[in-house]
């Protein structure tokens, strides 16, 4: 029995941190092993935002470093498919017939996009960026994936890939499996800075290749209770981010609750919460570290990781590829043209024989 099959993958904005580690790299590595997975390097969707040349010569070496980030955690390249979306042309022409099956209206309503406009500084939407996951659909029926671990900020976007893929398999035949989302055990981390959201670019992350003295630093930056300007005042443990990273990030659940017990009386400091966090937080990238170092020495190494999952990918895209042309009956226009005019040329041909032989009867 075929195993089923895992689509996701990130735009290569560089090196990844613990926000796209509990929503979505966790559930990659744990289903590796039960689905046939397909992780890609999203750049094409890099240019929604940021066509620019000068953006473009980076994507080479922001893929490298998200790669190094995907080996780091334990995503295993003997096990699972990495590739480069670029590359993968089948993917752009999927993109044209999804572009049919969808409305302006229902990606004009989806707030990532305005999101995703605002952060790029667009003043306004391109016709490319209200196309986002059109393009991301592509991505994902490409190689007719059944299951897409993502972060919740990408919930939106897979709706939109199911309802493509209904439509796509009401109007042509069943082509597509109606693939599940699957959101990581923390949806959206909040930032070191107590937004809502860890985000590169909103300059509050901890990432997975931060040493740890980075780390330390950044945590002793971090927001917690406002209203705590003494060690010996209450304070507030829910929806504090020093709390919230202790639950996800400690393991020592004991040490969590005494320290919360502490907080919630007045009776522990900011600096020896954060100095548990930075620890335990230090205790859990420490292996990933060393493997990112590990994998960076090996030079090409992860471009041969890239290069080896794209040729493999390429052969998927071609199969999808030509099931949705035959489903669509475009195969067939193409084969009707090519074959009259084959038929066409053939007969030219032979009449033009036919009279050369006539002529050069007539000389001789
Ligand atoms: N939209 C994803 C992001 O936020 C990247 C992406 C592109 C993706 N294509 C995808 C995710 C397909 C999952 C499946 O960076």
């Amino acid at each position: 029995m075929e195993r089923k099959r895992v689509l996701t993958g990130d735009r290569p904005t560089g090196k990844m941190h613990l926000g796209h580690y509990v929503g979505s790299l966790a559930n990659r590595v744990r289903l590796q092993d039960q689905y046939e997975c397909f992780f890609l390097i999203a750049d094409l969707h890099m240019l929604t935002t940021r066509p620019e040349k000068a953006h473009i010569e980076e994507i080479a070496e922001n893929a490298r470093e998200m790669v190094l980030d995907y080996l780091a955690v334990g995503i295993d390249p003997a096990k699972s498919t990495i590739y480069l979306q670029s590359a993968i042309h089948e993917v752009y022409e999927l993109n044209l017939f999804f572009e049919m099956l969808v409305t302006v209206p229902r990606l004009s309503r989806l707030p990532s996009l305005k999101d995703m406009a605002r952060a790029a500084d667009l003043t306004e939407m391109p016709f490319g960026l209200l196309g986002y996951p059109v393009l991301q659909a592509a991505d994902i029926l490409m190689p007719r994936a059944h299951l897409v671990p993502v972060g919740k900020d990408n919930e939106a976007h897979v709706e939109i890939t199911r309802e493509i893929a209904r439509r796509f398999n009401y109007l042509y035949g069943e082509v597509f499996p109606i693939p599940e989302v699957m959101i990581g055990d923390v949806p959206t981390l909040v930032g070191i800075d107590g937004q809502a959201k860890m985000s590169k670019s909103l300059n509050n992350a901890i990432f997975l290749s931060d040493d740890a003295a980075t780390v330390r630093k950044k945590v002793f930056s971090m927001y917690t209770d406002p209203n705590r300007i003494r060690a010996d005042i209450p304070g507030r443990v829910e929806g504090n981010p020093v709390f919230i990273y202790h639950d996800i990030f400690n393991p020592n659940k004991a040490e969590v609750e005494e320290l919360k017990e502490r907080y919630r009386q007045g009776r522990v400091g900011d600096v020896e919460v954060k100095e548990k966090l930075a620890i335990a937080l230090n205790n859990f990238l420490d292996p990933i570290r060393d493997r990112r170092a590990e994998f960076a020495a090996r030079s090409g190494y992860v471009d041969e990781v890239i290069y080896d999952g794209t040729l493999r990918t390429r052969k998927e895209a071609q199969e999808t590829l030509m099931l949705v042309k035959k489903a669509m009956g475009l195969t067939g226009v193409w084969n009707r043209i090519s074959r009259k005019a084959e038929e066409a040329k053939k007969r030219r041909e032979r009449a033009n024989e036919l009279a050369s032989q006539r002529v050069g009867g007539s000389t001789g």
